[in-house]
């Protein structure tokens, strides 16, 4: 059984009206974990890699472990899918290398600092548009600024600086039509890593929710009900990992994330593909500072990479696989091919 493309696990999210976790993935054990949870669950799923993971991982490392993990478990419906690519080389290289789904950034500029101009933004994304579609591959676009690490400010923006980073659904609705995409990453106020809120009670200095602007979802929803939307950030930075990290010798204050309920709002009103890094992240870094710290003459890997593995598996992939939806629907469809893709779109 090959991977299939986004397109189709989107397209089938809409109709049955749930979302899909997007988790992304550096080594073996994150897969493992993603694909046993997916089993357990009978969930769709979207495996995701940065250009970070491509480098970290030495690509060819990660293409055969996706297929151990779709030859593992046929009856999964499985995308790879290029999270955040800088650049039409950088997506055609994951192309090359089988991924069944590409993001082309183009919010920024190949640097992946510097915002791009609307315009630049629409031509890159065209670009690569018509590469990949004639391929049977499916192509996400970004349209605002996530916060945090795109904007180069923090997370801790002021609010007209935040508001003139987010979507704006009348462009939104233009930017779909010129560069043809599969998927639009909206920007409402999230931004990436563990600490997502720059805003404090500025009489107890308590650390507040970041605040989303659920509304443009819905504005956007409702100007393209049928544009599947992209929720970046989408770590909900859940207190009790972050407590097991601090517990066993780390130092992470002031961690803030997207509380679940907000990314289910957002699924009611088109969101399709969720992501999610810094949680598993968590999870895993967590378990392993546990071993350490209670069995400090443990040594061989597999005594703190198989509770991480298990923890990722536990603590964030199969909650959320349910709270998302896709729980459950892995067996609704016959899964496409790319050649059967490229009919699609011609
Ligand atoms: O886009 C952010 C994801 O969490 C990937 O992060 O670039 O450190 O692999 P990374
Ligand atoms: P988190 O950092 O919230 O997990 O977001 C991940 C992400 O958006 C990957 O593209
Ligand atoms: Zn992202």
């Amino acid at each position: 059984m090959p991977l299939v493309p986004m397109r189709q696990i989107l397209d089938e999210a809409a109709k049955g009206g749930y979302g899909v976790g997007a988790f992304n993935v550096n080594n073996m054990e994150q897969i493992q974990a993603i694909m046993e949870a997916a089993s357990e669950t009978k969930s769709p799923v979207i495996i995701q890699a940065s250009k970070g993971a491509l480098q970290y991982s030495r690509m060819i490392y990660l293409k055969k472990l996706m297929e151990a993990a779709v030859e593992e478990n046929p009856d999964i419906p499985v995308a790879m899918h290029l999270d955040h690519g800088n650049s039409l080389e950088t997506c055609k290289q994951a192309i090359e290398l089988g991924f069944t789904s590409v993001m082309m950034d183009g919010s920024l500029a190949e640097d992946g600092k510097t915002p791009n101009t609307y315009e630049q933004n629409v031509e890159i994304t065209k670009r690569v548009v018509d590469m990949a579609h004639p391929l049977g591959v499916t192509v996400e676009g970004e349209l605002g600024v996530l916060g945090g690490i795109e904007d180069g400010h923090g997370a801790g923006l002021s609010a007209d600086e935040v508001d003139a980073h987010l979507t704006d659904p009348a462009q939104a609705e233009d930017f779909v039509a010129k560069t043809g995409l599969d998927a639009l990453a909206v920007a409402i106020g999230t931004s990436h890593g563990a600490y997502k809120s720059g805003r404090k009670d500025p009489k107890t200095g308590e650390i507040l929710p970041p605040a989303l602007a659920m509304e443009r979802i819905h504005q956007i929803h409702e100007r393209m009900p049928n544009c599947h939307m992209v929720m970046h950030g989408s770590s909900s930075v859940p207190k009790e990992l972050v407590d097991i990290v601090n517990e066993y010798g780390g130092n992470m204050p002031g961690t803030f994330g997207i509380p679940v309920e907000q990314i289910q709002d957002g699924i009611k009103h088109g969101v399709r593909k969720v992501n999610v890094d810094t949680d598993s992240r968590l999870a895993m870094t967590g378990a392993i500072r546990k071993v350490f710290a209670e069995k400090p003459e443990a040594f061989d890997p597999r005594k703190y990479l198989g509770p991480a593995r298990q923890a990722m598996k536990e603590l964030v992939y199969v909650p959320r696989m349910i709270a998302f939806g896709q729980a459950g629907h892995a067996g609704d469809y016959e899964f496409m091919t790319l050649d059967e893709m490229k009919a699609f779109y011609a």
